[in-house]
């Protein structure tokens, strides 16, 4: 716990017992002595002619009242909360109750994990991948900082991708994955309207969705053959004369069935209307070198299972 300054320690020291020494004066000077059966005198006032009898505190509530005030009185000799005052009480050094259990569990996660970190950070992603107990970490580990974005079962959801099939963005190999999760990926598909137009997306769309084998709608008067064109001079460079993808560029795969964005027609009108910016937030910070590559080891395995690489 950071101090206050011994300013700030005594204002709230004094404020505190201040206040507490004010309401228990309040207290008797408004007691009355003891009561004698009730009375009939009133406090003098009316309000809309409701008006109040001058009678003492009833007895349980004057206890009452000063019960609580020795309870905070004992309470805060206790423990900390008078300023920079700890408490007598022993284990309370650093601070309130929270910060210290927080501080404990984590030594003892560090002594209890700590080797196990050590080991694994040695190993290369394949072995890990076979490791049960480094698969049941890594599998922790995902679950309480990436299933928030991939689902619990890694498959993800729309603009999210899924981590269990063997169609990647970036690309799958070991060390790929663990520099996606350390450094992050920030994707950049552009905005095409302003460049090609409302039927330049239609007709781009159009072929697009051809290129995995999704068929117009009868009645939709598409120039698939425009669209080609406008592909080939706009879109190859990041996604490839086949639209087969580019690992490099993050650009996915158009002819596969695998969607981050959707496959219906407005789906993909919009994604080339507008274009995408998927993140994939940097990791190296928050987990560190250690955990990233347990949580590596798992993603990776999720596709690598039923090969059994
Ligand atoms: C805030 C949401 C968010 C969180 C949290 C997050 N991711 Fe991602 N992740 C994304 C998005 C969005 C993408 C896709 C980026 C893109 O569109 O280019 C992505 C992409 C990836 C990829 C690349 C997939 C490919 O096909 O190449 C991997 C691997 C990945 N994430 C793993 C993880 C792991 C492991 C964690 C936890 C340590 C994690 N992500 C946490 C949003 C998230
Ligand atoms: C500068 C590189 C670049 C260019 C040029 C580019 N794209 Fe993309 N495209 C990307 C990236 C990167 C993504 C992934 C976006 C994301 O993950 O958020 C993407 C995503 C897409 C998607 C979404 C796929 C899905 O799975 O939902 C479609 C469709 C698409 N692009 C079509 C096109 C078309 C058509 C053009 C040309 C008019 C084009 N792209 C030009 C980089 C590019």
């Amino acid at each position: 716990m950071t101090s206050l300054t011994s300013f700030w320690s005594s204002y709230i020291t004094l404020l505190t017992l201040g206040t507490i020494v004010a309401v228990t004066l309040l207290l008797f000077a408004t007691r009355k002595g003891e009561r004698k059966g009730s009375t009939d005198q009133t406090m003098g006032h009316s309000f809309d002619g409701i008006e109040e009898y001058d009678n003492p505190l009833p007895k349980w509530w004057f206890w009452l009242f000063l019960g609580t005030v020795i309870f905070a009185v004992g309470y805060l000799a206790l423990y900390p909360g008078l300023g920079n005052w700890k408490g007598v009480l022993p284990g309370y050094e650093e601070g309130w109750t929270g910060v210290n259990q927080y501080r404990k569990e984590m030594a003892k996660a560090e002594e209890q994990y700590g080797p196990l970190f050590k080991k694994y950070a040695a190993m290369p992603i394949e072995a890990l991948a076979k490791d049960e107990q480094a698969l049941k970490m890594g599998g922790r580990i995902f679950a309480s900082t990436c299933s928030v974005c991939h689902g619990s079962d890694a498959k993800g959801a729309h603009g999210f991708p899924n981590l269990t099939d063997n169609d990647w963005l970036y690309g799958g190999e070991p060390a790929t994955i663990e520099t996606t999760i350390m450094e992050g990926r920030k994707a950049a598909m552009p905005a095409w309207l302003d460049v090609i137009g409302e039927d330049g997306i239609k007709n781009t769309a159009a072929y697009v969705r051809s290129l995995s084998g999704l068929k117009q709608a009868e009645d939709a008067r598409v120039n698939l053959a425009e669209g080609q064109k406008i592909f080939q001079s706009n879109c190859a460079v990041c996604h490839g004369p086949e639209g087969k993808g580019q690992h490099a560029m993050g650009a996915p795969n158009l002819t596969d069935s695998v969607w981050l964005y959707g496959s219906s027609l407005t789906n993909v009108q919009q994604t080339l209307r507008y274009g995408r910016n998927g993140n994939m937030p940097a990791h190296k910070e928050f987990l560190g070198n250690d955990k990233v590559h347990l949580v590596a080891a798992y993603v990776y395995s999720l596709s690598n299972k039923a090969t059994g690489k």
